[in-house]
């Protein structure tokens, strides 16, 4: 096994701290495990050159996979919302990578792909609200597709609302999630 899919000890540590402080920006105690990553990215297509945002990234779990994976030609965007992980985020030393320590409703590009570990159902209704509509706004250009989890499907209608819907369920998790792959409905 590759050994850059281990999540150092450290990390836990942090989003632990992170959650005490603020649970509902963090939304998990424990970073996305690999299995987790695996299911959001590998059904897309890295075949080509595409632009990507990536909201809430933590401490980079994803943000490596979708790294490895994108072209040498691809961008990453990424939104994180907290300094210290961002700080943390800007350690990766990659030229496709930008990182913006901003709030993922700020999104104004075109995307081919938007990856997202936001938590949608913990923080707050009106904010998820303008990131999903931003979101399903940059992706109607370019008829691209969201990547999300949520650790229940409560968060179903809402997204529905904008998007048709594919889901999968991930155990190997803490705790088990959904990822769900949307692209954007016509309005
Ligand atoms: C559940 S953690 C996911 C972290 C990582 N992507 C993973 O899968 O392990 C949610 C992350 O979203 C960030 N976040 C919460 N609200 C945000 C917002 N409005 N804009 C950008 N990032 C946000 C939090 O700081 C946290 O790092």
């Amino acid at each position: 096994m590759d050994i850059s899919t281990f999540i150092p000890l450290s990390t836990y540590y942090s989003y632990l701290k992170r959650f005490v402080i603020s649970p509902t920006t963090m939304g998990t105690i424990a970073p996305s495990s690999r299995w987790l990553c695996y299911e959001m990215l590998d059904k897309l297509n890295w075949h080509q050159d595409v632009q990507i945002a990536e909201l809430g990234a933590g401490t980079g779990v994803i943000t490596h996979q979708i790294l490895k994976r994108m072209s040498a030609h691809s961008s990453l965007d990424v939104f994180e919302i907290e300094p210290s992980f961002a700080t943390e985020l800007r350690k990766i030393d990659d030229k496709r990578l930008r990182i913006y320590t901003t709030s993922a409703e700020k999104l104004d590009s075109h995307y081919n792909m938007i990856i997202s570990g936001l938590p949608f159902l913990s923080i707050n209704r009106k904010l998820g609200l303008k990131i999903l509509k931003r979101v399903h706004s940059e992706l109607l250009k370019t008829q691209g597709c969201f990547v999300l989890f949520q650790y229940t499907t409560r968060y179903e209608k809402t997204l529905s609302r904008y998007f048709h819907l594919e889901k999968r369920r991930v155990i190997r998790n803490v705790p088990p999630a959904w990822v769900y792959y949307c692209t954007p409905k016509i309005k």
